[in-house]
């Protein structure tokens, strides 16, 4: 049974095995003679708030044949306390596959285990493995490859992005320069676990310069909120704005998970400048997530 809950756990070949089936995906896309999910109940249970990862996965579970169902985990007997291993044991005899966006890491191992159906991390406070999926499909699509160029992180080094990011470097071979203040860097252990070519700094200028793609997340994370006001403060100057893409190369790609906080993270004349980019990597969180599915179950 195959999960895809970290791009941590699996191999360059996997990975860059789902990314092919994505392109492939992508261009099927409409011809609706290709249903490999056909018979097929995924449930989507999602503990925050989504755009994005929700409407794409309803959309590429239906586009390959099988039907979604939304749970809001609020709404679950989960959100009245129910444990997730007697949730997940449940679902597990109901549907076919899960797509999980949680908190607590530990809680989307937990109904992998215990669900014994395909589970697939939506996001959790530890990683965002199908947003990045979708990035570097995003920039293998605009520049043929990832290999060998310079990613620059700006911002929240320790959010799920960047450690997703992290993981990246050390399974595609690129190098990843994170930006980011004190006590918002990757964990020293999880750096030295992975390996990989990753420098971190506080110079966002420095990470900026000769880089292939800047990328940024928001500076206040989901389930951070109480945390707004002295993060605000904390990551003023780790913002994406015309003096940083300056530094960065001419052809440079300026990449957002979105959503997006104008005058934050990024200002609202680079996302502008850079809407063609950002947009094209929301979308091919559609593609990359059909690659997802279809690469764990094999069809
Ligand atoms: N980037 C991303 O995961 O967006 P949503 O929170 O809207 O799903
Ligand atoms: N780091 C962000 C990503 C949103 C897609 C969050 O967890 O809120």
């Amino acid at each position: 049974m195959k999960h895809f809950l970290s791009l941590e756990e699996h191999s360059t070949n996997a990975l860059k095995a789902i990314l092919k089936r994505s392109e492939q995906l992508k261009s099927l896309r409409g011809d609706e003679t290709h249903q490999p999910l056909k018979g097929q109940t995924w449930a989507l249970i999602f503990s925050k708030s989504s755009t994005r990862t929700r409407v794409s996965f309803e959309v590429g579970i239906r586009e390959l044949g099988g039907r979604a169902l939304f749970l809001s985990a609020r709404e679950l007997q989960l959100g009245r306390g129910e444990p997730i291993r007697d949730t997940a044991r449940v679902l597990g005899r109901m549907v076919h596959g899960a797509v999980i966006r949680t908190f607590d890491h530990q809680e989307l191992v937990d109904f992998a285990a215990y669900g014994k159906i395909p589970t697939i991390n939506a996001l959790t406070d530890h990683a965002h493995p199908c947003q990045i999926m979708a990035d570097i499909l995003t920039v293998q699509e605009k520049m043929g490859t990832i290999e060998d160029r310079v990613v620059a992180f700006i911002g929240d080094g320790a959010c799920n992005v960047a450690t997703s990011w992290v993981f990246a470097a050390s399974k595609f071979g690129f190098e990843l320069r994170i930006a980011a203040p004190e006590g918002f860097r990757p964990n020293e252990a999880l750096l030295q676990r992975i390996g990989g070519n990753v420098r971190v700094t506080d110079d966002v200028r420095d990470a900026a310069r000769g880089a292939d793609v800047l990328y940024t997340d928001v500076w206040v994370s989901m389930g951070m909120e109480s945390e707004a006001e002295a993060r605000e403060q904390t990551f003023q100057g780790f913002q994406i704005n015309d003096g940083v893409v300056r530094e960065a190369k001419e052809s440079v790609l300026v990449m957002h998970c979105l959503p997006a906080y104008r005058g934050k993270e990024i200002t609202d004349a680079v996302l502008e400048a850079h809407q063609q980019t950002v947009f094209d990597q929301a979308e091919n969180r559609l593609h990359a997530q059909k690659g997802v599915i279809c690469w764990l179950l094999d069809i």
